[in-house]
């Protein structure tokens, strides 16, 4: 992904539709926005208009010039970005490094230079000699059941064990990652790990890319898995970039109930 949604990076008009129509944002209106809040957990893909999540089992080739520079804008406002071990894999990920602009606004704000990079694995299929962790600005998370053998990782990263076996319990792996003081939670993917988040019904945000493409063929969604029944989602805001939308939704709540407060 270092290679895919991140690396081009770079200025392209954003205007904001709705709510309060405005043209040209900048980066600092931009990301202020998503400074929301202290705790939340906020997920973020690119889909095709016909929901694909891939083209050519990447997700690179569906991001343009905008959902890029958003991409580094949700990372820009993130305590933790959080990724399961297939999108790690499939799409290359490196260390986890926001650019200047984004270590200088962070640091303004009080954040740290740079998110901390934490990664779900059921079998701890991940290098430890990998740039992920060697070069990794600021000390990496391993998320994986109880049980497992994490030594290799000891020099390179923490830890957190959540859940047995292969299964990850993501309600607890949220709960590590809180325990460590890291609040907001952004969630790159993958389809696999946004099901188990949703789940657990610890998602807050989900932040979708819709590209003006239409791809056919068997591409996975944006999620996989079971849940027990749908969730409702409300507007939050739309942006535009050309044909490109950038949508925000809040997760709706009927019952106004927040699974994670009840974690220690
Ligand atoms: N469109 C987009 O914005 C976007 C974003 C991200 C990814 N993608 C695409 O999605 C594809 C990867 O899909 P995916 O669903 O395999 O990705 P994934 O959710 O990142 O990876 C699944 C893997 O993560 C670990 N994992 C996640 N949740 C777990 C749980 N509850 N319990 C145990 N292990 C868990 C396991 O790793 P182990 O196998 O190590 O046990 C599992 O095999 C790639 O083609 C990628 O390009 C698209």
């Amino acid at each position: 992904m270092e290679g895919a949604r991140v690396a081009e990076a770079q200025h392209v008009t954003i205007d904001r539709i709705w709510p309060d129509p405005a043209v040209d944002l900048d980066d600092d209106a931009l990301a202020s926005e998503l400074l929301v809040a202290d705790r939340m957990l906020r997920v973020n893909f690119v889909s095709s208009a016909d929901g694909a999540a891939t083209r050519g089992g990447l997700s690179g080739g569906l991001g343009d010039a905008a959902d890029k520079r958003y991409f580094e804008l949700l990372r820009r406002a993130a305590d933790a970005v959080l990724v399961g071990a297939g999108t790690v894999r499939a799409e290359g990920y490196g260390a986890l490094r926001v650019g200047e602009e984004s270590v200088r606004w962070r640091v303004a704000h009080g954040l740290t230079p740079h998110p901390v990079f934490a990664i779900v694995s059921g079998s701890l299929d991940l290098d430890p000699s990998s740039p992920i962790f060697t070069e990794a600005p600021i000390r990496p998370v391993v998320i994986t059941a109880a049980g497992h053998d994490t030594s290799g990782f000891a020099e390179v990263a923490d830890v957190i064990e959540a859940g047995e076996g292969q299964h990850i319990d993501a309600a607890a792996a949220v709960a590590g990652l809180r325990a460590r003081g890291l609040g907001r939670i952004l969630n790159e993917g993958g389809p696999h790990l946004f099901g188990a988040l949703l789940a657990a019904d610890v998602v807050d945000e989900l932040c979708l890319t819709l590209a003006p493409s239409l791809e056919a063929g068997d591409a996975p969604r944006i999620t996989a898995g079971e849940l027990p029944d749908p969730r409702g989602l409300s507007l939050a805001h739309v942006l535009r970039s050309g044909s490109t939308l950038l949508l925000r939704y809040a997760r709706e709540r009927m019952d106004g109930h927040h699974p994670e407060e009840q974690q220690p």
